[in-house]
């Protein structure tokens, strides 16, 4: 097996930047974070400009968080960001790079997915970091159906049995190229075009698109709030989320959870908060997805009248906005800003 498939890498595989021969440490470690739960397409822009910023381990070591924040804003899960910024401050003060999984799962960041990519894109050792693309591949080879953890085990398990010879480095990549290319998750895979046709139980019997079996989803808990887009002389007010939980210590513009029925029950929440407005207009409304929560917001543009009392707000114009970390979930509101 490991000949086809590695045959199909060199010929179909992905180009992309993290894919070099001599690709280092930290550039293993800087993709691999960033590709946790975001797409390649996303990350390709981000990892070219983090890198041109902090082009080692030692300048990252050197930053200052709300710069790493800022950089990796619009990528989303920040707690990402805050331990690759540990990790480099760690691994620059040791003499030497982690090289176990004991070793590698002590770094900040680094989980069991990470560290057996490490091991296997830098320290070329015979891993397998099983993801969703990996996970579905050998779901189908084997049709395999068991729970999810199980199916996690089985598929390492598999894919060190049969694929014994080759660099894991290619061949951890080629599995995830292929699950992304040929052994697609919705529709049709394109099993004509598989190295693994020959192998795969699934397509033998025809029922690729049963597998993976679904697992039931967990419910996401729904958050409604009202977003406020506030307004004065030139300038937009943003303020600094608390230091713990979701989001902590990036920027975001005022909100609460609750919404307004009208402009009548909306106008008499700013004049008990003490906040003075000459006019309301209520904007188009959004959403944002969590990986365990869903925020439905109601985006408000307030037109104060003067700077609001005892309240820890930020007044900055729309050039210095640029220079704050503002997740996301409140993109409806930077869109308005930037229209
Ligand atoms: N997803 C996670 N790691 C990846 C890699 N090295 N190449 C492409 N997609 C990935």
């Amino acid at each position: 097996m490991e000949e086809e498939l590695l045959s199909f890498y060199k010929s179909e595989g992905r180009k992309l930047p993290w894919r070099k021969k001599d690709v280092s440490f930290y550039e293993v470690l800087v993709s691999e974070t960033m590709l946790q739960q975001t797409r390649v397409e996303k990350v390709l822009s981000y990892y070219d400009r983090f890198l041109r910023k902090f082009p080692s381990l030692e300048k990252l070591a050197r930053a200052k968080e709300e710069e790493v924040l800022k950089l990796w804003e619009g990528l989303g899960y920040y707690s990402r960001a805050r331990n690759l910024l540990k990790a480099a401050r760690m691994l620059s003060s040791l003499t030497s790079l982690p090289e176990t999984k004991e070793e590698l799962l002590s770094v900040p960041g680094i989980g069991e997915y990470t560290s057996k990519a490490i091991l296997a894109l830098f320290f070329h050792k015979r891993e397998f970091a099983v993801d969703g693309n990996l996970l579905r591949v050998h779901s189908r080879l084997t049709k395999d159906d068991r729970s999810l953890a199980t199916r996690k085990k089985n598929a390492e398990l598999y894919f060190q049995e049969h694929l014994r010879k080759g660099d894991p480095s290619d061949l951890n990549q080629a599995l995830m190229d292929l699950g992304e290319l040929i052994c697609l998750p919705n529709g049709m895979p394109r099993c004509a075009l598989c190295p693994f046709e020959e192998d795969c139980l699934a397509h033998k019997g025809h029922v690729e698109t049963l597998y993976p079996k679904k697992e039931r989803k967990q419910q996401r808990k729904e958050e409604k709030r009202t977003v406020f887009l506030f307004f004065l002389d030139g300038r937009y007010v943003l303020r600094k989320r608390k230091e713990k939980g979701l989001l902590h210590n990036l920027y975001e513009f005022p909100n609460v959870k609750q919404t307004f029925r009208d402009e009548g029950s909306l106008k008499k929440y700013l004049s008990q908060e003490g906040i003075h407005f000459q006019r309301v207009e209520f904007l188009a409304k959004s959403a944002h997805v969590f990986s365990h929560l869903l925020w439905k917001m109601d985006n408000v543009e307030v037109i104060l009248r003067q700077e609001a009392k005892d309240k820890d707000w930020i007044y900055v114009t729309r050039e210095e906005l640029e220079n704050y970390a503002i997740p996301s979930a409140f993109q409806a509101i930077k869109k308005k800003i930037e229209s």
